[in-house]
């Protein structure tokens, strides 16, 4: 009796397991899309103070930077092996030419850091520089690793 109940708990737990790892590419990639909508809720206003779309409030454009460059490091982990099919625009190059993606994932990283960095100075003319750095970057990568 005990046994047959241990059988069952096992077989219970393995379908668990089967059923997760179905839905955590699913998750993966609503997981790394979440984060870069946060990523464009941030630059896009950033964008528009630099480009004279709206009055330029170093204060509101310091606080973006910040949180820019926290969310910065938050879609990579979700790029999980697997998780290049279902509703997703990576590019099959994510994965296979992973140590590119890598490097286009540092230069962000580096450039939003930089922005945050440049943004505490309060010096408008750098802040609108360095955003246009870190734009950059964001249209690098997606050029060869995410389709349109
Ligand atoms: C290192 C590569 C890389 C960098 C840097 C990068 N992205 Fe992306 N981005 C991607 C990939 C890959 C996708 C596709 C994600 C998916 O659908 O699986 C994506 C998707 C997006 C999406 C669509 C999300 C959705 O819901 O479909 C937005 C918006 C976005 N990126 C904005 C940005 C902005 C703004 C920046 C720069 C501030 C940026 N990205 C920097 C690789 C990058």
């Amino acid at each position: 009796m005990k046994k047959t109940s241990f059988a069952l708990a096992g077989l219970v737990a393995l379908g668990a397991a089967f059923s997760a790892s179905a839905d955590q590419f699913e998750d993966a990639i609503q997981y790394r899309k979440a984060a870069f909508t946060l990523i464009k809720a941030n630059f896009g206003p950033m964008g528009a103070m630099a480009e004279g779309k709206m009055p330029f409030d170093k204060a509101a454009f310091a606080a973006r930077a910040a949180n820019l460059e926290a969310l910065a490091k938050m879609p990579w982990e979700h790029f999980i092996e697997g998780s290049d099919m279902g509703d997703t625009k990576s590019k099959p190059e994510v994965w296979s030419k992973a140590k590119d993606y890598k490097a286009e994932v540092d230069k962000f990283e580096a450039a939003a850091a930089k922005l945050a960095t440049v943004a505490k100075g309060g010096d408008e003319k750098a802040m609108k520089a360095q955003f246009g750095a870190t734009a950059k970057t964001c249209k690098s990568c997606h050029s060869d690793f995410k389709n349109k």
